[in-house]
């Protein structure tokens, strides 16, 4: 299906990738996964993508010697594909300022807590947070990606319930079914043109 163009930003596992594969093959989302892009040379997530038959490239950010001229050759990469929104998953780099004045409210990421609780955090530790808090509910986080890490407009969260017999990675499991669905419902809302980015907002149009 043509709709916009998405590039998929990844640096490991890529799971949230193949979700968004998936989901924009089967479901009405007006989206086509058109690239995806590791920094990590072998990521897990470029098999994914021959797997599923997308274009993949490796942009190894150790090969430049800023983070500027990196960002600037994944940019050159996004142009060349026509990409509209990005979308980060699982992606290890801190982006400047620059990528994101570059993708002003065109870059989402996913975080695996219900944000702002638990920013900055990464991985296992997340949950491992997560469960020395006390804290009774958790989720996953859409939000569009601004200079705050992990502070950008919230576009969609998932909660789910910590068990008391929770470890940091059955939590981290059921939580990554919960990303699985938010993410493509995140992106089909943008396809659709429901969000309206107001400050640290995001309303959703009717
Ligand atoms: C996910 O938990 C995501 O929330 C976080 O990194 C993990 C990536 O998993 N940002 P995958 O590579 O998509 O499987």
């Amino acid at each position: 299906m043509a709709g916009i163009n998405v590039g998929v930003l990844a640096s490991g596992r890529g799971s949230n990738f193949e979700a968004l594969v998936r989901a924009t093959r089967k479901e009405a989302i007006d989206a086509d996964i058109r690239l995806l892009i590791a920094n990590v040379p072998g990521a897990p997530a470029l098999d994914r993508a021959a797997a599923l038959d997308v274009p993949a490239l490796t942009v190894d950010h150790r090969q430049f010697r800023t983070r500027r001229e990196f960002e600037q050759a994944v940019t050159a990469e996004l142009d060349r594909h026509d990409i509209r929104l990005v979308c980060l998953a699982g992606f290890m780099r801190i982006l400047s300022p620059w990528f994101t004045a570059r993708w002003p409210n065109k870059v989402m990421n996913i975080h695996p807590s219900l944000l702002p609780a638990f920013a900055g955090l990464q991985g296992t530790r997340v949950h491992e947070a997560v469960i020395e808090s006390g804290a009774r509910v958790t989720g996953c986080t859409v939000h569009f990606v601004s200079d705050d890490l992990d502070g950008g407009p919230i576009i969609i969260q998932r909660a789910i319930a910590v068990r008391d017999d929770d470890t940091p990675e059955s939590l981290s499991l059921r939580v990554l079914v919960e990303e699985h669905h938010a993410y493509p419902e995140a992106v089909k809302l943008y396809c659709d043109q429901k969000l309206e980015v107001s400050g640290r907002r995001v309303r959703r149009l009717e």
